[in-house]
């Protein structure tokens, strides 16, 4: 390897874990950032990772948010609603040429980084890895992809493709703006269909009533798109949602995994950040509010 590099990951779930292994099997340092009540202090951590049924360890370190950890490299890998009070309490430990990488599902928060490091080489990534939560620290591959990785800052680190090198792929992406978009659509589509229809996202296309709502839940967020300088067709953006369907048959989607474990889910950062951006534009979004609404009856206050 060409070069080691010290990663230090926030968010300890299922992609926090997945790119702990790698990282740490590629030779890198890592650090997975816990917040002060999970563990006891800085400490050696078995990382886990099931491939194939066949498990597999990595060495990692665990540290304290309050231990306030110097760090070049940072991987943000959290739920989007956990990000902006964690990031605002590692504010103190981001030097001038800490590198960000943010990995989550969902827009606001890579806006949010991107203005508040704004020294920072501040980058976005899209993946299509697949990774499940076995239990703490324990995580299962369920399916290999590719990272997409692109600057959200004007701020560039050049070495970074090298720093990351592992055996996740990885490919630098110029427009990582609209491959969020395009995954935020796909997440407003298929992530609250899934929680209302209770089902798997492969039964979504099998299901008249879903597939009518995918419709004209791209249209609208297409138009509100537009107001963001994305230009996406209907017919394009429509058919990656039924890909991503069928190629996700066999999972449940992360946002129906949060409702099934009553924990919150993301839709602020998905169909509402939609609303948002409509109402900023004085532009309707009754298909987005609708399913907001529905996927947050789902859940206590
Ligand atoms: O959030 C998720 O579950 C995933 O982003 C996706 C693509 C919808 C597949 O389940």
């Amino acid at each position: 390897m060409a070069q080691i590099s010290h990663w230090h990951i926030l968010g300890a779930g299922s992609m926090g874990c997945l790119w702990a292994y790698y990282l740490a099997k590629a030779g890198h340092q890592v650090s997975l950032i816990v917040r002060d009540t999970d563990c006891c202090d800085d400490k050696e951590q078995i990382i886990e990772c099931v491939i194939d049924d066949a498990i597999f360890t990595e060495k990692a370190r665990v540290v304290q948010l309050r231990q306030k950890p110097a760090i070049d490299n940072l991987l943000i890998c959290l739920k989007a609603h956990q990000t902006p009070p964690l990031i605002a309490e590692l504010r103190p430990v981001i030097k001038a040429n800490t590198t960000i990488v943010l990995l989550q599902n969902g827009l606001g928060n890579q806006e949010l980084i991107a203005n508040q490091f704004s020294n920072n080489a501040v980058y976005a990534a899209v993946t299509t890895e697949a990774a499940l939560s076995q239990q703490k620290f324990k995580v299962k591959h369920t399916g290999k992809g590719q990272t997409s990785i692109g600057p959200l800052s004007d701020t560039t680190d050049v070495d970074l493709l090298e720093k990351i090198s592992c055996a996740l792929h990885c490919v630098e992406e110029q427009q990582i703006n609209k491959m969020l978009w395009e995954k935020l659509i796909i997440n407003c589509c298929i992530n609250p269909l899934s929680c209302v229809c209770q089902c798997k996202n492969g039964a979504l296309a099998n299901n008249k009533e879903a597939i009518e709502l995918i419709e004209k839940i791209v249209h609208e967020c297409i138009d509100i798109a537009k107001h963001a300088d994305i230009d996406i067709s209907f017919s394009v953006m429509y058919q990656k949602v039924i890909t991503v369907i069928n190629k996700t048959a066999e999972n449940t989607s992360s946002m129906r995994q949060d409702v099934l474990n009553h924990r919150k889910t993301e839709i602020d950062y998905m169909n509402g950040y939609m609303i948002k951006l409509a109402r900023q534009h004085s532009l309707a979004s009754p298909v987005n509010a609708q399913l907001t609404q529905q996927v947050k009856s789902l859940l206590p206050v």
